[in-house]
């Protein structure tokens, strides 16, 4: 079987009252164009094409590149936007998908279901439909007698009567090939806002005679439109509810649901739990039995198992087995932690890759450095990592077992070689080979680690 799509994302959104466009809204840190595209895109083995307006080139550049971009050039309607796709879909084969871009809560599951029962009751059109506790702004599905589908009514030219209904067209459809291109062009814009519905394709169908099935989903909120920024938080806090129902569902404890956001593209191991007031962006995988939280903003970051994380901002980085960070600590990005590294309070680090069991303590700053296992890094410790009049970043490298007292400044390029001692207030501005103990400033090796103090 064959599937194409087309998602319609090329109105203007008036209702949001924004000039970002409506689908480039951020739902769990994606666009809900990207959230609708992902679902489509797991049930379409055709080609699949995006409406957009003119102007949305912000919304061309995010789409993956085998989706294919048709524009309207005026938003006329539903039905006007679903013209504009044909000329992509010519060569295609089989049934076509029409999904609108305003409505992320949809299941791949979902789509599915649809296109089997289309095609399983052979139908010429087949929709989705929901009970809605409060119906306002869908258009209400009219059936006829013995329950049959007779045609959908848009809110603005309904009666009260018929406002009253309660079952609404999610804006979901599935269509045989040869009827859409026949329906659409008698489609009128002979309604109250003038536009042309591509709900009416539906009735059109119906009035001569072919088959209009009808697919009810049981969750209202999945097929849930968002049209303004009270329905975007809405929407924000069902996935929400779903991510952390599927995290849980899995083995990870959520103390605080209310004030505990995960990204649904995360991954976290059992047993781990998630304290409130926790943030998780982006690709972020969580090992088992790590404490995350309170306090832990994680973006696409890669933890082990094992790993404590509080108050504290890790992004784009890596943090090993059995490793502490915080409270109040800020990896940037592309810092590699080993295994059992511990890295305390008020500590910030950017490129840095951090060997086994190294502390790393007390108002710090480690940036693009090399650090070996077992290193001891003191308080106050600075990599002076730009210097004057020199483009770039400079590196500093400090081998295993060093002892770093504190308030060393290490003015890169520089070496401290292993198990290598500073004295606190050293100014490092040569490298020190292995076990030298300097201090001072500039710092000086007054002796190496083997000899004994005089006196
Ligand atoms: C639409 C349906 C309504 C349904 C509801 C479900 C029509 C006429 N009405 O109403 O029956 O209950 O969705 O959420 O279809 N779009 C375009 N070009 C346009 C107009 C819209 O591409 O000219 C796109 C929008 O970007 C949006 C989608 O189509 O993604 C739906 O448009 P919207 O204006 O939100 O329709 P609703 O009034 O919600
Ligand atoms: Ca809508």
């Amino acid at each position: 079987m064959k599937v194409a799509a087309v998602v319609l994302a090329a109105g203007r959104g008036k209702r949001m009252r924004s000039s970002v466009p409506k689908v480039l809204h951020r739902l769990a840190g994606r666009p809900m164009l990207i959230h609708v595209l992902d679902a489509v895109r797991q049930v379409a083995d055709g080609p699949v094409v995006v409406v957009l307006g003119p102007g949305m080139e912000a919304a061309r550049t995010l789409l993956p590149p085998d989706v294919a971009v048709a524009v309207q050039p005026e938003p006329l309607g539903t039905g006007h936007a679903l013209t504009c796709a044909l000329p992509h879909l010519e060569g295609s084969q089989g049934h076509i998908l029409v999904v609108f871009g305003d409505t992320p809560l949809v299941r791949p599951q979902t789509l599915r279901a649809l296109v089997w029962q289309h095609e399983r009751e052979g139908n010429a059109a087949t929709l989705v439909t929901a009970w809605m506790e409060d119906p306002t702004g869908y258009g209400r599905v009219v059936r006829g007698p013995c329950g049959t589908f007779a045609r959908i009514v848009e809110e603005a030219d309904a009666s009260p009567e018929l406002r009253a209904i309660r079952e609404v067209a999610a804006g979901l459809c599935c269509f045989e090939r040869g009827t859409l291109w026949s329906v659409l062009p008698e489609i009128r814009p002979d309604n109250v806002q003038g536009e042309y519905y591509l709900v009416d394709a539906f009735r059109i169908l119906r009035e001569r005679g072919h088959r209009v099935g009808i697919l009810q989903v049981e969750e209202a909120m999945e097929v849930m439109g968002i049209n303004s920024r009270k329905e975007l938080a809405e929407a924000e806090a069902e996935l929400r509810r779903r991510t952390l129902e599927d995290l849980m569902a899995s083995g990870v404890t959520v103390v605080d649901p209310a004030t505990t956001h995960v990204d649904p593209r995360a991954r976290i191991g059992p047993d781990t739990v998630l304290l409130p007031f926790t943030v998780i962006e982006g690709e972020t995988t969580v090992g088992s039995s790590c404490t995350i939280g309170p306090g832990a903003h994680l973006i696409a970051a890669r933890v082990g198992d094992g790993v404590r994380i509080w108050w504290s901002v890790v992004e784009h980085s890596e943090i090993g087995d059995g490793s502490r960070v915080g409270p109040y600590s800020h990896l940037r990005p592309g810092c590699v932690l080993g295994r059992g590294v511990e890295v305390g309070n008020f500590a910030e680090m950017k490129n840095v890759r951090i060997g086994d069991r190294t502390k790393v303590h007390h108002v710090s700053y480690l940036g693009d450095a090399t650090v070996g296992q077992d290193v001891n890094i003191g308080a106050g410790t600075v990599t002076c990592n730009l210097r004057y009049g020199v483009p770039g970043k400079q590196p500093t490298v400090i081998e295993d077992g060093a002892f770093i007292g504190s308030d060393t400044m290490l003015q890169a390029p520089v070496r401290v070689g292993a198990g290598a001692v500073t004295g606190a207030g050293a100014v490092v501005t040569k490298d020190l080979p292995p076990r030298a103990v300097a201090v001072g400033v500039p710092a000086r090796v007054v002796r190496t680690t083997e000899t004994k103090p005089e006196g």
